[in-house]
């Protein structure tokens, strides 16, 4: 089974990422980690609950970071995921609460608890992750892998011409993650814009899976609202779901090794690029993908859901 922490600011599509986690066999999802970026670490914190509680599998979860590194807060994306994260959907009750310890001492417990044996998933904004290199840097040696999405290596950003949302959030965190000497895998726009999830493909899993897919259905929609006027497709995409799959069905996606650094100032703030840095570690990058596959993987396991 691949042991999998992952790190996020749930989102609609954090929480189709969450709820593929969840369901398959083959995951053990270790934790959540909650972070600013869709929404406040307040409301990710409790959405992260949220999606564990809804698909009956109460997962522990630890509040991250409220903020970048260094430079000062992006306002919070609610017209893209609404203010509450899930669409126009109400704020939802919880029964649990959150852990006492932060994001990033939970990430550095686990991973020294099972050594080789955690894949860490990150699809927010990437502060908790450097944070927790921060507090151990000995991490970078024992986590089994790191997958993030975030990213547009070849492409355009989505958030400016240069940046994907997730680096551009913390630029400078996100810059110590790709610097880190560690296995990292890089989900990006490359990848992610080639899988759009439409409103049928949402109707199916709603008819199929009446309580985890009507919940994404519900939230889907107001996020779909956003692409057709924002991007002009009809569907969104499967960005954060697909660093998910990239950690059980890396085959799935074919990868060139490059050395990434984050631009961190300037127009270009949030890219990221080949780095001439001596000495930075190689990030496997994602640069293809078979998308049917990928597709019909997450349908298959949400509907086998409830
Ligand atoms: C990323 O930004 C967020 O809005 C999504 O949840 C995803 O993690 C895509 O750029
Ligand atoms: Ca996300």
């Amino acid at each position: 089974k691949v042991k999998l922490i992952i790190d996020t600011d749930p989102g609609v599509d954090d929480a189709m990422a969450i709820f593929f986690a969840l369901l398959h066999p083959d995951i053990e999802v270790m934790g959540l980690t909650a972070v600013f970026g869709n929404v406040t670490v307040d409301v990710a914190t409790r959405n992260a609950i949220v999606l564990g509680e809804r698909a009956g599998q109460p997962t522990p979860v630890a509040r991250g970071a409220q903020r970048p590194l260094v430079q000062a807060p992006n306002p919070v994306s609610d017209y893209v995921h609404g203010t509450e994260g899930f669409g126009d959907m109400e704020p939802q009750p919880i029964k649990g609460t959150a852990l006492d310890e932060t994001a990033a001492e939970f990430i550095v417990r686990m991973i020294n608890e099972n050594p080789n044996e955690i894949t860490l998933c990150p699809i927010g904004p990437l502060t908790n992750i450097a944070l927790a290199l921060e507090l151990d840097p000995s991490i970078a040696h024992k986590v089994k892998e790191v997958v993030i999405m975030g990213g547009a290596y070849g492409v355009a950003g989505n958030v400016s011409p240069h940046a994907e949302a997730n680096i551009w959030n913390d630029p400078h965190a996100a810059d110590a993650v790709f610097a880190a000497d560690w296995s990292l895998k890089m989900v990006g726009l490359d990848v992610t814009h080639a899988v759009v999830f439409d409103p049928d493909d949402f109707a199916q899993l709603a008819a199929k899976a009446p309580v985890l897919g009507g919940f994404l259905q519900q939230a889907g929609d107001y996020y779909i609202d956003f692409y057709r006027r924002v991007v002009g497709i009809n569907g969104c995409y499967m960005h954060d779901p697909m660093a998910v799959i990239a950690t059980l069905r890396p085959e799935l996606f074919s990868l060139e090794n490059y050395p990434v650094e984050v631009k961190v100032n300037g127009a270009e703030i949030g890219q990221t690029c080949h780095s001439d840095i001596p000495n930075r570690s190689h990030t496997q990058v994602c640069t293809g993908v078979k998308a049917e596959e990928v597709k019909a993987l997450f349908m298959d396991t949400i509907q086998a859901g409830f």
